[in-house]
């Protein structure tokens, strides 16, 4: 299955790379492939695909006093079992901190610990003489996308002067704008105003969060860009409205993407309002305590976000995965949701949930192969290498059986490997199953068992977005 048709046919790697697709029965070089190939992976009623590319993720991310419970270690093996074969993460340069550093560090926590191939997009944290200057070489780095703030005032947070500034070196440099689109001094005064009432359990965080929010800076941020030239990604996208507003910017033809998330899709503000554990009571919604946050099912975002993913209104699914446990992490907003470190943890789950979107009827095989491969690889510059089985391309492959199952979550017979100390997908059954992943031409996930090792991951020096016009 790619992302414009299916049909039957062998893929030949040979070492690290894909080398052929034959249809059945095919002859190269005169000889008879299947008999001279080390290898056999039988994929015989089961749906081969390119390798998952995460373009969302937070490894390590220090964050509300904490650092996000994956590793790249750790978070690149759940990775992998789940079908992903390439991450892009977020390199942070903190306010204060110069640019390279940030990024060096980055390089540090990754280099020989990845099980599956990764890139970096660079978080700007302050925009200022300095990291402007650096943008320009960020490109040569093989970083050609950075993402700035419009939320958390004193961490990432950029005003729109700084957002301006950006935007021009954008357009300029061809690095492509991603934007956390919520209105960061609103919110934390409404979250300051609801604590002050009392108001201070997980829920409230999306109550502070409001649509509102999300919906006026996505506008500001697409105004922004089109007054500039910027090409602009927004980042995980929750609201209906700011989805509207997606599809008004690319309805007039302007360079504009959108992604969003599982969590977007399948939890919502209700679920977080009726979450409840023995063991943390109604404190159990901090589990789905993230940013952009769950959405109300009542008003329809959830059903106006997979339309949205038919019409191409949005055009990827990342996870944005950020994980941390509840114990020490999620607890530190025990009294005030305030403090809840945001984060959702996903990356082994994401083409399974979206695969389950097919079995549902929402999207298309092919669909589900381009939102979660094939777009993300157009869109941060990796499209020929990765996103595609075609000759030339990396070995990236996964043998996905639609009569397979899984059950998300702890326990028996039960699916979960990333560093946390519960799911925020516990629960949730998919009809089908990850079989077989491939990653450089190397088998790491057979029927059960995995076969990787860190290290085997390399560092992926990215292309211009093949979207720029
Ligand atoms: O809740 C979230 N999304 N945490 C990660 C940081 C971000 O804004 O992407
Ligand atoms: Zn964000
Ligand atoms: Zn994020």
């Amino acid at each position: 299955v790619s992302s414009t048709g299916r049909g039957q046919a062998d893929v030949l790697i040979d070492g690290e790379t894909i080398v052929a697709v034959l249809q059945p029965g095919s002859q190269l070089l005169g000889t008879d492939v299947a008999a001279s190939v080390d290898t056999v992976v039988d994929a015989t009623g089961k749906y081969v695909i390119p390798g998952g590319i995460d373009a969302h993720t937070h490894m390590e991310l220090p964050f509300g006093g904490t650092n996000a419970s994956d590793t790249f270690e750790t978070g690149t093996r759940a990775a992998a079992w789940g079908g992903t074969t390439s991450i892009i993460d977020f390199a942070v340069q903190r306010y204060g901190e110069r640019v390279q550093d940030g990024l060096a560090a980055w390089h540090e926590k990754a280099a020989g610990n990845c099980a599956i191939d990764y890139g970096f997009h660079q978080i700007i944290g302050g925009v200022d003489e300095d990291s402007l200057a650096a943008m320009d070489s960020l490109i040569d780095e093989g970083i050609t996308s950075f993402k700035l703030f419009m939320a958390y005032p004193g961490v990432f947070y950029s005003d729109d002067a700084q957002i301006l500034k950006a935007m021009q070196k954008s357009a300029e440099t061809g690095l492509l704008t991603m934007m956390h689109a919520e209105n960061g001094p609103a919110i934390d005064v409404l979250a300051a105003q609801l604590a002050e009432a009392g108001k201070k359990a997980p829920y409230y965080h999306g109550i502070a969060r409001a649509w509102q929010m999300e919906e006026e800076a996505t506008h500001r941020a697409i105004m922004l860009a089109n007054l500039t030239g910027a090409p602009l990604y927004v980042v995980h996208v929750s609201a209906k409205q700011a989805v509207d507003q997606l599809a008004w910017a690319r309805d007039q033809g302007w360079n504009v993407f959108g992604e969003t998330c599982p969590q977007y899709l399948y939890l919502s503000l209700e679920d977080q309002l009726g979450a409840f554990s023995e063991e943390w009571g109604q404190f159990e919604g901090a589990k789905w305590v993230c940013s952009t946050p769950l959405r109300s099912r009542g008003e329809g975002h959830q059903h106006h976000m997979w339309k949205a993913l038919r019409t191409n209104d949005i055009q990827m699914v990342s996870t944005d995965h950020c994980p941390f446990c509840m114990k020490g992490q999620k607890e530190l907003g025990r009294d005030d949701f305030r403090a809840i470190p945001n984060g959702i943890g996903s990356v082994e789950h994401r083409m399974d949930l979206m695969y389950q979107g097919v079995v549902t009827g929402q999207i298309t095989l092919e669909r589900w192969v381009e939102l979660t491969s094939t777009t993300p690889a157009r869109m941060f510059g990796l499209y020929g290498r990765k996103g595609v089985i075609q000759p030339g391309a990396d070995g990236d492959v996964v043998v996905y059986d639609p009569n397979g199952h899984t059950s998300i979550g702890f326990g028996e017979g039960k699916t979960h490997h990333m560093n946390m100390d519960h799911s925020a997908w516990e629960g949730y059954e998919i009809d089908g199953h990850v079989d077989t992943v491939i990653s450089r031409g190397k088998v790491v996930v057979d029927g059960g068992q995995y076969l990787g090792s860190k290290g085997d991951g390399r560092y992926l020096k990215r292309g211009l977005s093949q979207y720029l016009i």
